[in-house]
């Protein structure tokens, strides 16, 4: 890809330059990276404290992408980004001057009653659970999203075909996030299994 970057070349533009390519190479290694680990960290703690839900995706593995979009709602890695206002504009009562800056916040919206009765709930079954907003909306919509969904399916059939039996390591979790205010993910998981 790196490659790619040097020789990208289209009509009329100036070649990228070596701190635009580095840009683009920092956020996809952040953007790409930490973001996926965190939401496989995130689901297997959602399943392991939540072990109905655990036998049910065990019992039919077709709900493991189901379940992936539910732990992308209820733990959304990014949080929320940030975004300046380019016209005066209202949401709900809230009026938004021209050139404000805002911080969007996706794991607010992914936890609106509205949208998802019983929002905290974790729901392998959940109908709509794909219309969450953790990969952001519109044009800067996550170019990574399919990527994402792809490995932590591959993770969790593989982990949950091979080891069945999975449960948190007694008095080890305390389940504390890395602070950030914009990226949500666990310091640690410590778990015990069983190899099937
Ligand atoms: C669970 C994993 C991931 C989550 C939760 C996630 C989340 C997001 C979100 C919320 C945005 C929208 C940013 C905005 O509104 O400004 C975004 C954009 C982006 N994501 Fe992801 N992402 C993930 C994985 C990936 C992967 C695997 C890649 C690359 C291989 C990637 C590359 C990017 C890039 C380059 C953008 C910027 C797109 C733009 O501004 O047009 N992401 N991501």
């Amino acid at each position: 890809m790196t490659t790619d970057l040097l020789n990208a070349r289209l009509d009329g533009i100036k070649p990228l330059d070596v701190a635009e390519m580095l840009n683009i190479i920092y956020q996809l290694l952040i953007a790409g990276n930490e973001t996926t680990t965190n939401l496989i960290a995130s689901a297997m703690m959602l399943l392991v404290r939540n072990p109905d839900q655990m036998r049910l995706v065990i019992e039919d593995p077709s709900l493991v992408p189901n379940m992936i979009e539910e732990a992308l709602r209820l733990e959304s890695p990014v949080q929320g980004l940030f975004r300046v206002a380019k016209a005066a504009s209202e949401i709900g009562d809230v009026k938004i001057p021209e050139g404000a800056r805002l911080a969007v916040m996706y794991a607010s919206g992914n936890r609106d009653e509205a949208e998802f009765p019983d929002a905290d709930r974790f729901d392998v079954r959940r109908a709509n659970a794909r219309t969450h907003l953790g990969f952001g909306q519109g044009e800067h919509f996550c170019i990574g999203a399919a990527l994402a969904r792809l490995e932590a399916r591959v993770a969790f059939e593989t982990l949950l075909t091979r080891m069945p039996v999975i449960r948190l390591a007694a008095g080890k979790n305390d389940f504390a996030h890395t602070p950030s205010f914009i990226l949500r993910g666990l310091r640690e998981l410590h778990l015990e299994f069983e190899a099937s």
